[in-house]
């Protein structure tokens, strides 16, 4: 495996898979990985023969007061689960590699961005779809994993390279649970023991959602209600959103019809935890 820290290693380190005839295959990280990030290089490793995975905390997609500076980093063992699971090349820039100057150009996606997790992180999809483009740009993969977990995201994304007409596939995976149904997340070491057993009630709230929907509830206010009767009672536990949107468009719906995204956004003493559920309700 190679681990390349300049953009100029990992171009050539691509360009070798690349005159082999193998197919390249990107898993953005920022590193920290668990086994979330393992079911992506597996599913890249389905489709490609070459399998690169970056490891970069991104400053720009961190707001000011966000966990920049306490993103856990490490690397050693990062290098080594991607080892294990038979990645090609690491590509591992600091930041002075990937922004030497000023950033003065920026890629924003409108609308899908304005609504869940971009109400109270303004800045953050434009850093994502931007440090997104400029690894694009270099590892010029055949296709991009993502994971379901950051629904929002992976939208924006999609849409993103579909707008600029960008020249690969953007594969959508799915959530990693643990065996209580936690989603698994880099941000899940900030819980305390008992924060992380509390944490299981993102998912108890969303399973009991699938479960009015299947027994026929459709109005989102009702449903939601009983979502927050789940969470209510943690303590150091406060629901920034549950958003019943279009999967789509990702417009807020009063009542649950066709492809619906329910996202939660909840803060748990240090954390910030999201989840998600997509529902399919055929129109009556
Ligand atoms: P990070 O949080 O490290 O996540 C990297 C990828 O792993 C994302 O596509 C995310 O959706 C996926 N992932 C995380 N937890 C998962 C889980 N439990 N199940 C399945 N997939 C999971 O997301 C980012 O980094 C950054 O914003 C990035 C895209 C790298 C841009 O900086």
């Amino acid at each position: 495996m190679q681990v390349a820290t300049t953009i100029e290693e990992i171009r050539r380190c691509v360009a070798q898979a690349r005159a082999g005839g193998q197919r390249v295959g990107l898993v953005p990280t920022m590193g920290a990985l668990h086994v979330g990030h393992v079911s992506l290089m597996e599913a890249a490793a389905a489709r490609c023969e070459s399998v690169v995975v970056s490891l970069f905390v991104n400053p720009t997609q961190f707001g000011p007061g966000e966990d920049y500076d306490a993103y856990p980093k490490p690397f050693e063992k990062d290098i080594e689960i991607c080892e294990k699971h038979g990645v090609a090349a690491v590509f591992a820039p600091g930041p002075e590699e990937m922004y030497p100057r000023e950033n003065l150009t920026w890629v924003g996606v409108e609308k899908l961005t304005e609504s869940l997790c971009g109400r109270s992180r303004p800045i953050h999809f434009r850093g994502v779809t931007t440090v997104c483009t400029k690894l694009f740009n270099i590892v010029g993969p055949d296709m991009a994993f993502f994971g379901q977990k950051d629904a929002q995201q992976a939208i924006v994304i999609q849409r993103m390279a579909a707008d600029l007409n960008m020249p690969l596939e953007i594969v959508v995976c799915p959530t990693v649970r643990e065996p209580d149904g936690l989603a698994v997340s880099s941000r899940n070491r900030y819980l305390s023991p008992q924060q992380r057993r509390d944490a299981t009630a993102l998912y108890r709230a969303l399973e009991k959602c699938r479960e009015l929907i299947d027994a026929g509830a459709a109005d989102a206010d009702e449903i939601r209600e009983q979502m927050r009767a789940i969470l209510a009672p943690i303590p150091d536990l406060e629901v920034e959103y549950i958003s019943f949107v279009d999967a789509e468009s990702l417009q807020e719906l009063q009542r649950v019809q066709g492809r619906v995204l329910i996202a939660l956004a909840a803060r748990l003493g240090p954390a910030r935890l999201i989840d998600n559920i997509l529902v399919d309700k055929a129109g009556r």
